[in-house]
């Protein structure tokens, strides 16, 4: 018989006592008082965790609240969740799939549950070969270009991390992301290329995705049309789908599991354009620094748990403040593509309506991320930050030691994130109105020593962690995406239509934009 579901965040005791602590001290909880009331606060609202650390002090949330918030997380049995992950249960019930990306990054004596082992195994089987390969050619002069043609998760995560580790990326070595189905994007990139030059690696967890394969076979085209005549050495697929890929022509596929969901799936095979970029050894300390996280996770009390810790500020501002989004901004500029990032990271798992049994939920669950590197975003939004009328919680990330020479400008760097953070905060009085800062605006900052394999490993694992602890508490599933479904039916339905004219079936408005576009 299945194990009865955990109770959802609304079904505690704990949720009624915070919409009361909320309705009282909650609500009006000023953190410029706090901090000057409680010369502790910074110690308890500040933790180390494996390469990150946080400083939780300038959010709004006492103590009391704080003390609820993980009895919350106690009631909804997180910890018994978890558990439930790292033993390989079927938590993506609606998929019937277990989620083990945690077991990308163990090391391969890593003490598994006896039915992991196998997979465990297997991991590094597929480590070693990809590694091995990435090795290869990053030895192979001929090649100078890797083209990554995938989108979502198949996209993101490489492309984000590859931009992050930009310090240690192979010199000799241009590195292109193609994701969009939208000609422009591949025109451009080959636009620039040689045939006997490039490398095409087609990610595609399901090798089915419209975008990837109808730009998977225009790549193929174009090498056929240069020149190209080795595709067996010119085009490589990370997929579970090790069948579809042969059928393609591809010969070279370094394949994964359906239990890591697009979106969890950097660390697989998925992340081989990582490993051509940064080498063998670096891609491994990026697992290390994943595991470390993985480890912090599974271990540390609720109180002392990083991922824990920002889940629980995550639910405290959406569902009792009722604030609508989180910005994030990373003061460190490789850091760039880390919110796109995490918008499919958060939006995809946690975007959902329903609880784990369908029902409707009476609660806000993800927040809308987004964000841009500061500096710039200061000279952008952060005026509707500072003065707007939503108050948008900000996640600042800081890197302490840069990776260049120039004198001036760290220090500058983090003078800003620091100002910026303050200013939320702190406010300014001004009668006259326009020049008025409200303060009492809530952000945290992460802060890494150096922006390295190990410590992205870390900050990433820290966010899936964190996702999954949110997701947790909702009672919802984090790892289906149903919501991507019909667009792609429609879709589908909607592009011979275009060509042939038929409207019959379609609602008046798409109609008349199939009619005027065919004009
Ligand atoms: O459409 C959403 C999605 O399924 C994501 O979850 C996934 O990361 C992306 O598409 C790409 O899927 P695939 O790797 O199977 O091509």
């Amino acid at each position: 018989m299945a194990a009865p579901l955990p109770p959802r965040c609304d079904e505690t005791a704990a949720w009624p006592a915070l919409r009361q602590h909320f309705e009282g001290e909650g609500r009006r909880f000023d953190v410029r008082r706090a901090l000057a009331a409680d010369p502790g606060r910074v110690e308890a609202f500040s933790l180390q965790a494996p390469h990150v650390f946080a400083d939780l002090s300038k959010n709004l949330l006492a103590a009391e609240g704080e003390r609820l918030l993980l009895q919350l997380a106690r009631e909804c049995r997180l910890e018994a969740q978890r558990d439930a992950m790292f033993a390989g249960e079927a938590i993506n019930a609606t998929e019937g799939r277990q989620v083990m990306h945690f077991l990308l990054r163990a090391p391969r004596d890593e003490a598994v549950p006896p039915g992991l082992a196998s997979e465990l195994a297997q991991v590094h089987e597929t480590l070693e070969a990809m590694l091995a390969f990435a090795e290869s050619v990053r030895a192979d002069g001929q090649i100078t270009d890797i083209v990554n043609i995938g989108i979502g998760g198949s996209d993101l995560g490489p492309q984000m991390a590859t931009l992050a580790l930009d310090e240690f990326v192979a010199p000799d070595k241009r590195f292109h992301f193609v994701s969009n189905i939208d000609g422009h994007e591949l025109a451009g990139v080959l636009r620039g290329l040689k045939a006997a030059n490039t490398l095409f690696l087609v990610a595609s967890k399901t090798f089915t995705t419209l975008e990837t394969m109808t730009n998977a076979r225009s790549a193929r085209q174009w090498f056929v049309q240069r020149g190209g005549t080795d595709v067996a050495r010119h085009f490589a697929a990370l997929t579970t789908h090790v069948q579809a890929a042969a059928e393609f022509g591809i010969e070279r596929t370094f394949g994964f599991r359906d239990w890591v969901g697009g979106r969890y799936s950097m660390w697989s095979a998925i992340g081989l354009p990582i490993a051509i970029a940064v080498g063998a050894q670096r891609f491994r300390e990026l697992l290390a620094g994943a595991h470390a996280m993985d480890r912090h996770f599974r271990s540390e009390p609720l109180e002392r748990n990083l991922p824990v810790r920002l889940a629980l500020l995550d639910v405290w501002y959406r569902d009792f403040h009722g604030f609508g989004s989180r910005s994030v901004a990373p003061y460190h500029s490789a850091l760039r593509r880390l919110p796109a990032y995490l918008q499919q990271l958060e939006m995809e798992s946690n975007g959902k309506r329903v609880d784990r049994q369908g029902r409707v939920l009476p609660y806000a669950t993800s927040p809308v991320v987004w964000g841009e590197p500061g500096t710039n975003g200061q000279h952008a939004y952060f005026q509707m930050l500072h003065q707007g009328t939503d108050v948008v919680p900000v996640e600042f990330i800081a890197v302490k030691t840069p990776a260049h020479g120039l004198a001036e400008h760290h220090p500058q760097l983090l003078a800003n994130v620091l100002a910026q953070a303050a200013a939320l905060m702190l406010g300014k009085d001004d009668p006259g109105g326009h020049k008025h800062f409200p303060g009492n605006r809530p952000s945290t900052l992460l802060l890494l020593d150096r922006l390295d394999p190990q410590s992205l490993g870390a900050l990433i694992a820290l966010y899936e962690h964190r996702v999954f602890c949110a997701g947790a508490i909702w009672g919802i599933n984090s790892f289906d995406q149903w919501g991507v479904e019909l667009g792609k039916v429609l879709a589908r339905d909607i592009a011979p239509r275009l060509a042939s004219g038929d409207l019959a079936g379609l609602d008046a408005s798409t109609a008349a934009l199939v009619r005027r576009l065919r004009a």
